[in-house]
């Protein structure tokens, strides 16, 4: 079976971009891949100092919003990034095979680092090739992640390309599938560490502010009304909606440049519903925003209240969350550990007697 691969930072609280973005993918792919999931903690303390109380909380929530939200333990295997050791140390291996100018040209960091100002540290920079450790140290085939995440991707590519070009002589020249010598004698094509691809959704990859429609909805925002949360009430639901943005054009449409509020809302109607984007269009292409704002609020309430309740139920079942993290890191410790060592050899170091 293929590999599937995937995380999300227990940063502040999980919104309807990671949840459309990628943890409903995780759900639907998990039935068919061979699935590891993982809280990556060692990403959340990348943004400068972080509360330590706050971070084990925010892990132990997200691994339950995961399970709340459809991840099954007897399919996928969900753990903690931190309890399997070996993401540190492909990190360093891979961060010795990375110019630092792959890294230094990443959106992301350049956009985070001009908000840093001086407190930029240097885990900000690296953090793409921890994001490649956890995804090559599992061999993955596929990462279901947001839009926001394809350049890390392709960055993961390119390292497992080098580190594959790099290293890829010695013992793997004979291991490698007949006929994929390279010119030079050394393998190109994966044999150390496979190169994934990503899956990023057609709708719910960029999950838009609700304050502002040209603007992703992200964790970051200190505008709480800028988002809804995986476990916002109903109350709380119903209130950002109301106040959320919108514009003063009659009917609701999909895709107008100028009207970036109603893509939005439309598609997350559409992805609360589990209707087509014809059938949302159908239904309330002619609303106006003071009908249309009810119904999105109960469709929003409708589809996150069985996670919630669900939540609500894993938070209090003592132990199990324990249990289910532990097999997880179990297992994921057994595939990691022996990547890791295969990378080590290719490149190397000299065995642990
Ligand atoms: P993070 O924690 O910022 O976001 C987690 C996932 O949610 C997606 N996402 C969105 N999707 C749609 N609309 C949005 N507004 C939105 N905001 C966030 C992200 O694309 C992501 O899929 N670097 C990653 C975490 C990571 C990871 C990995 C992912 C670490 N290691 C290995 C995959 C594989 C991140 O910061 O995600």
């Amino acid at each position: 079976r293929k590999r599937v691969l995937s995380g999300v930072q227990p940063t502040g609280s999980i919104h309807l971009g990671n949840y459309f973005g990628a943890i409903k993918n995780w759900v639907k792919m998990q039935e068919e891949f061979d699935a590891f999931y993982c809280v990556v903690d060692l990403h959340a303390i990348t943004a400068g100092a972080h509360d330590p109380k706050e971070l084990i909380k925010s892990t132990r929530s997200s691994a339950a919003i995961y399970l709340a939200a459809g991840l099954d333990p007897e399919r996928s295997n969900v753990f903690v990034q931190s309890h399997v050791s070996a993401h540190s140390e492909l990190c360093w291996l891979l961060n010795c095979a990375t110019p630092i100018g792959w890294l230094e040209k990443m959106i992301q960091f350049k956009e985070k680092a001009r908000k840093a100002g001086e407190d930029v540290s240097v885990g900000l920079l690296d953090y793409p090739v921890l994001m490649a450790s956890d995804i090559l140290l599992y061999n993955a085939d596929i990462v279901p992640v947001g839009e926001d995440q394809r350049q890390h991707l392709e960055l993961t590519r390119d390292i497992a390309g080098r580190v594959n070009n790099l290293y890829g002589g010695g013992k793997w020249k004979k291991m490698g599938p007949k006929g994929s010598r390279a010119p030079s004698g050394r393998f190109r094509g994966g044999d150390i560490l496979r190169v994934p691809d990503a899956y990023i959704p057609e709708a719910g990859a960029r999950v838009m502010s609700l304050t502002d429609g040209s603007a992703k909805m992200s964790k970051s925002n200190p505008a709480e009304g800028s988002r809804i949360n995986v476990l916002d009430t109903p109350d709380e639901i119903a209130k950002k909606i109301k106040r959320c943005k919108t514009d003063a054009v009659e009917g609701l449409e999909f895709g107008d440049p100028t009207r970036p509020e109603a893509t939005n809302l439309l598609t997350i109607y559409q992805l609360c519903t589990g209707m087509t984007k014809e059938e949302v269009l159908k239904e309330c292409g002619s609303m106006r925003w003071g009908d249309f704002k009810p119904a999105l609020t109960d469709a929003v309430v409708e589809h996150l209240s069985p996670i919630q309740a669900r939540y609500a139920e894993i938070m209090q079942e003592e132990g199990y969350l324990d249990g289910v993290l532990k097999r997880g890191a179990d297992a994921a410790n057994e595939v990691a550990e022996k990547t890791v060592a295969d990378v080590r050899d290719a490149m190397g170091f000299m065995e642990r007697i």
